[in-house]
């Protein structure tokens, strides 16, 4: 949703750092460390398609293990769900999708080119070929993608890709609260693929067509206590960015006004990152009333009610909504966590670093294990085992080659904690574990480094 803003949050906010970095940064270390790649380069890339490399795969599986340990494994009150990417079409017609998931689009008659109305900087001036007079009027453009089911292709087999995950929620609340045996309050979560035919993708990994959601959807009864829950869940959310060490002053909680949020909703709260373009949106925070329920109720004509035993009464839950989009938070991890700083060695000598603050459940790799040399057979075995034994309670990589280089690659990957196995370690079997952001240096019995380690970077 992107709205004007005219409250905001911490004190921060209303001095916005200038962008440690820019995406161009961003998208260059991503693509020369092996996190993100456009989608099938080779034929000339498809917009708003992106492919996570052997360490975006991690660190993206590490946000959502993040998220679904503290929105599920931590709490009873909220269930496990995986629904199917293509539903019933009238779904999308009950969900409001197929009248009103529209954005408004302009042509330029002059370069061919597409935009969102909302994107165009300079009104009546196409953003591309620079002509003034020649975009059309904004017309509705629907951002579902079709595809067809079976073996033909007649619209009787049209389908769409859900743009949401949380419609398999809503359709499926019953088979889930009587099976699960829970009654309201109580939350159902899934992570899952979402598809949006958006205009204009672009921001990286930022807008794009294919992409993760992360949504809870916790029913409450009508019992008068609906806002102080939708509250609590804006306090986790709050918390769960805290805990995984997203800076708060680029990070700010925007209130919907009354006029900004759907008429059925009692609140709502935009959950932003300050991305090196601007203020960009992560999460959406809602109280969605008994709106959606209500609307598969209608047009299904099935009765998703929640039938209480104790007072033998039948009541549609109030829904408070928390989606968070997994592709956008990964982004916020890698943008937040990377500096470029100048470091001085002990002779005094300026060099410069790139560096990724990873918080260490977030890091892909958490422990580095190198050899002094690569062509000592003695020390490389040692690392090898010793990377071996470290491998149950931490993610490790085993490297080998310039000393100053493995730093310097594990310091633009993100890595914690960098393990040397030198000379002394075949004496005294003890090993120099250097600290990413202090850059100090301990020797460590190395029957001690996964406890030592541990302490540092916690639980796998
Ligand atoms: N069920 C509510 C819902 O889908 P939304 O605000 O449309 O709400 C939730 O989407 C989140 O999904 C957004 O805050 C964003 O993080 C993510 N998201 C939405 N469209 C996206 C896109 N085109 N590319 C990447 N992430 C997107």
């Amino acid at each position: 949703m992107t709205l004007a803003r005219n409250t905001v949050e911490m004190a921060a906010e209303s001095s916005p750092q200038q962008p440690r970095v820019s995406m161009e940064e961003i998208a260059a270390l991503a693509k020369r460390r092996g996190f993100m790649f456009g989608s099938s380069e080779i034929y000339g890339g498809i917009g708003g398609f992106f492919d996570y490399g052997p360490l975006g795969a991690i660190l993206k599986r590490n946000v959502k293990n993040a998220w679904w340990r503290a929105t599920v494994e931590l709490r009873d009150d909220v269930v496990a769900f995986d629904s199917s990417i293509i539903m019933h079409p009238q779904t999308w017609v009950a969900s409001g999708h197929v009248a009103a998931f529209h954005d408004k689009l302009v042509d330029c008659r002059n370069c061919k080119h597409r935009f969102r109305a909302d994107h165009i900087p300079t009104p009546g001036k196409c953003p591309d070929c620079g002509m003034t007079g020649t975009l059309t009027e904004p017309r509705d453009f629907n951002l579902m993608l079709k595809t067809s089911v079976g073996p033909m292709e007649d619209s009787a087999a049209m389908a769409y890709l859900r743009p949401e995950t949380a419609q398999g929620i809503f359709v499926n609340f019953k088979n889930i609260y009587q099976t699960a045996r829970k009654r309201p309050p109580f939350g159902i979560a899934q992570i899952g693929k979402s598809f949006r035919n958006e205009i204009t993708p672009g921001n990286f990994t930022y807008r794009m067509r294919e992409f993760e959601q992360a949504e809870l959807e916790y029913f409450v009864p009508d019992d008068g206590n609906d806002v102080a829950c939708y509250e609590a869940w804006v306090a986790a959310r709050k918390q769960w960015y805290a805990d995984y060490g997203v800076r708060p002053e680029r990070l700010r909680f925007y209130e919907l006004l009354p006029h900004e949020r759907p008429h059925y909703a009692k609140a709502g709260t935009d959950v932003e990152y300050l991305f090196p373009w601007g203020w960009g949106e992560l999460e959406s925070i809602a109280h969605r009333g008994t709106y959606d329920l209500d609307a598969h109720m209608q047009l299904s004509g099935k009765d998703l009610q929640f039938f209480d035993e104790a007072s033998k009464s039948h009541y549609t839950p109030i829904l408070i909504e928390s989606s968070a989009g997994m592709d956008r938070t990964t982004l916020t991890m890698l943008v937040d966590a990377y500096e470029n700083e100048t470091i001085v060695d002990d002779a005094g000598k300026e060099t410069r670093r790139v560096v990724l603050r990873f918080h260490p459940q977030i890091a892909p790799i958490q422990v580095g294990v190198f050899p002094l040399a690569r062509n000592k057979p003695e020390l490389v075995e040692r690392a090898r085992t010793i990377e071996g034994s470290l491998r149950r309670s931490f993610r490790t990589q085993y490297d080998e080659g310039n000393v100053g280089q493995l730093y310097r690659r594990q310091d633009e990957i993100g890595t914690p904690a960098c393990i040397m196995v030198d000379y002394e370690t075949l004496g005294d079997a003890t090993v120099t574990v250097r600290d990413r952001d202090t850059m100090r240096q301990d020797r460590v019995a190395t029957d001690q480094l996964v406890g030592y380690l541990g302490e540092r970077l916690g639980e796998r």
